[in-house]
């Protein structure tokens, strides 16, 4: 499954995390390689969203190790690790609404890659233009579209060009073009050497655009692998049982 030349980027090493006194994450582990994209399923409730933000650093974990680049990054906070190089989406985009699309990108730029204003300018027009917006930069970012609001919650993640980038859930709530566009803006993020996590309930973008999947389950890695061979294991359609099966059959095929 795993090259045996391929380099790790991030490690979870028996991660254990939760609010209060429950455990989401249940001694989590996988590892993700440089430059793939790395989808993650799992029925809802699962943990993705948990372990998105126990790597983030919103969340710290009660026990086990997360390394990024054999480095601990466990235990450091938000913006320690978002200058280390993790940039992410939202599953609900958070722009700011009253500002351009352009200054919602340097913003980002000037927090995350820690820009001036001047410095922030040419990577937020190229990131503007690397993911469509270029021509709507001066519209307020509440008037946009949802798939323009996912485009520019892309443009800020990648803006300071994390060596880890992780995307929540962006397509979800569009439709199937729009859909098609944003695989093939994650296709693009790998063609220009980005690493990507990928968190979707949407099967078939992991069959299109994935290069390994994982699918959690209560807070585990229940199984790993090529999509299609995971998505057509019996453990998947069991988790998925009275929800999802004919889509995941369906996505299978
Ligand atoms: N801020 C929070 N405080 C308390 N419990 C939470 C919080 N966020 C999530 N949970 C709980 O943790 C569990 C896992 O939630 P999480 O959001 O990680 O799941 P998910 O796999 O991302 O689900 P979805 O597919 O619905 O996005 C759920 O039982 C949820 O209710
Ligand atoms: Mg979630």
């Amino acid at each position: 499954m795993t090259d045996r030349g391929a380099e790790k980027i991030l490690s979870f090493e028996n991660v254990t995390a939760g609010y209060g006194r429950s455990d989401v994450l249940n001694g989590l582990s996988f590892e993700v390689e440089r430059g793939e994209v790395f989808g993650i399923i799992g029925p809802n409730g699962s943990g993705k969203t948990t372990m998105l933000n126990t790597l983030t650093g919103l969340l710290r974990p009660k026990s086990g190790r997360i390394l990024l680049d054999g480095e601990d990054i466990s235990r450091l906070p938000v913006d320690a690790r978002c200058r280390r190089g993790i940039g992410r989406t939202f599953q609900i985009p958070r722009p700011f609404i009253r500002m351009t699309v352009f200054e919602n990108v340097l913003v980002s730029g000037i927090y995350g890659a820690g820009f001036s204003a001047a410095e922030g300018k040419g990577p937020a027009e190229d990131v503007l233009r690397f993911t469509g917006l270029y021509e709507k930069r001066d519209l307020k970012s509440g008037e946009l579209t949802l798939l323009d609001r996912k485009r520019l919650e892309i443009a800020r993640a990648i803006v300071s060009k994390p060596r880890l980038l992780l995307l929540d859930e962006v397509a979800a709530g569009l439709t199937g073009s729009e859909i098609e566009t944003v695989i093939g803006m994650v296709v693009q993020l790998k063609r220009a050497g980005f690493t990507v996590v990928w968190i979707e309930h949407i099967l078939e973008t992991m069959l299109k655009a994935a290069d390994r999947l994982m699918c959690m389950a209560e807070g585990r890695c229940a199984v790993i692998g090529v999509p299609g061979e995971v998505l057509a294991s019996g453990e998947v359609e069991e988790l998925y049982l009275g929800t999802e099966t004919e889509a995941l059959k369906h996505a299978a095929r």
